[in-house]
This record gives structure tokens, sequence and C-alpha cells, in this order.
């Protein structure tokens, strides 16, 4: 069974070697660790029994929170730990007063967008070249949560 937790300092080296390996403008061990210790933060990892599968970090300032980062192990794809994470991050910022959640997400990441669009984010806007490494834009997009 995958559950979702919250994940704590000793899901460190987790979170930091997937970051690194999934994206090219990956995050910092420091602004991980500095996530998980911030407040109006919510790092969310899945696990298989004792073995993580993915992990999300976003931010919950009500009335809105914020998507930073979902990612889950390529050989952990395409059987619902993404979903399950967003579905988690849904319900705690509910309980915490949050009325929308925002992202951004690469305009060619397809998967992510499917993923996206599978759970009622809507795309709202377009920021031109929000990224680095590579450059490119970056559709906005919202879901409401009431
Ligand atoms: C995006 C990502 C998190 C999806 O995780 P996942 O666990 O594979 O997603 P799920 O299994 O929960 O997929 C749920 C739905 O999303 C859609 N989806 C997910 N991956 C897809 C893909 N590669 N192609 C098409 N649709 C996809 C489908 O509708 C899927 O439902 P289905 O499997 O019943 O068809 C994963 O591909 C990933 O880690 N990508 C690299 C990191 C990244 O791009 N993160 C987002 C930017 S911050």
């Amino acid at each position: 069974m995958i559950s979702v937790t919250s994940a704590d300092e000793r899901d460190l080296p987790f979170l930091y070697i997937t970051e690194a390996s999934v994206f090219s403008d990956a995050w910092s061990e420091g602004a991980i660790r500095g996530h998980l210790l911030s407040e109006h933060t919510l790092s969310l990892i899945a696990r298989e029994g004792d073995t993580p599968l993915g992990y999300l970090l976003a931010s919950v300032l009500p009335p809105e929170g914020e998507l930073y980062r979902i990612a889950v192990c390529p050989a952990a794809r395409r059987r619902g730990v993404g979903r399950l994470l967003l579905d988690e991050l849904f319900r705690l910022a509910i309980e915490r007063g949050a009325e929308k959640i925002y992202l951004e997400v690469r305009e060619s990441n397809l998967s992510a967008r499917a993923l996206y669009g599978s759970v009622g984010f809507e795309t709202v806007g377009l920021r031109k070249n929000y990224y680095r490494r590579p450059d490119e834009n970056a559709a906005v997009l919202v879901k409401g949560l009431v």
C-alpha cells in the first residue's frame, strides 16, 4: 500500500537525490532543508512500505497555496503516486483555510500538465522565459478548493 505522510529531515537524502536526478534546475540541498524547516510550508513524501517513491513541496498561506515541486521516481510512475500526493496537498490546504492552489509548469512538460489537468487545474496565464536551464515559458495553473 502507498501512504503519504509529512517529510522530515530524515527524508532529506531521498528528496535531495531525487530532486537532483529529476530536475535540470534542481533545488539545492540547503534550499530543500530550508523548505522543510519553514513555517507555512508542506513537505509530503509517498512511500510503499519503507521505500520512498516521490515527494511534494508546497506552501499554504491562506487564502492561497502554491505547489513548488512534485516528483515521482521514474520506476514508480503511472501508479497514481503523483495524484495521491496532490490529493493530500488539497486535503491539508483546505484544512489550513486555502481556497485555491497555484503552480507554474514548463510549457513542454506534458506529463505534469496531464497530471494537473486530471485533478482539475486550469491554465490561467503564461510567464515568458520564466525558467532557466533550459530557458522556457511557464504556464500558470490554478485549482479552486472550495
Ligand atoms: C509528473 C509526475 C509527478 C507524475 O507522477 P505519476 O505518479 O507518474 O502520476 P500519476 O500516476 O498519479 O498520474 C495521474 C494521471 O496523470 C496523467 N499522467 C501522468 N503522467 C503522464 C504521462 N507521462 N503521460 C500522460 N499522462 C500522464 C494521467 O492522466 C494519469 O492518470 P492515468 O495513469 O490513470 O492515465 C512524474 O511524471 C514526475 O515525477 N515527472 C518529473 C518531475 C516533474 O516534471 N514534476 C512536475 C514539475 S514541478
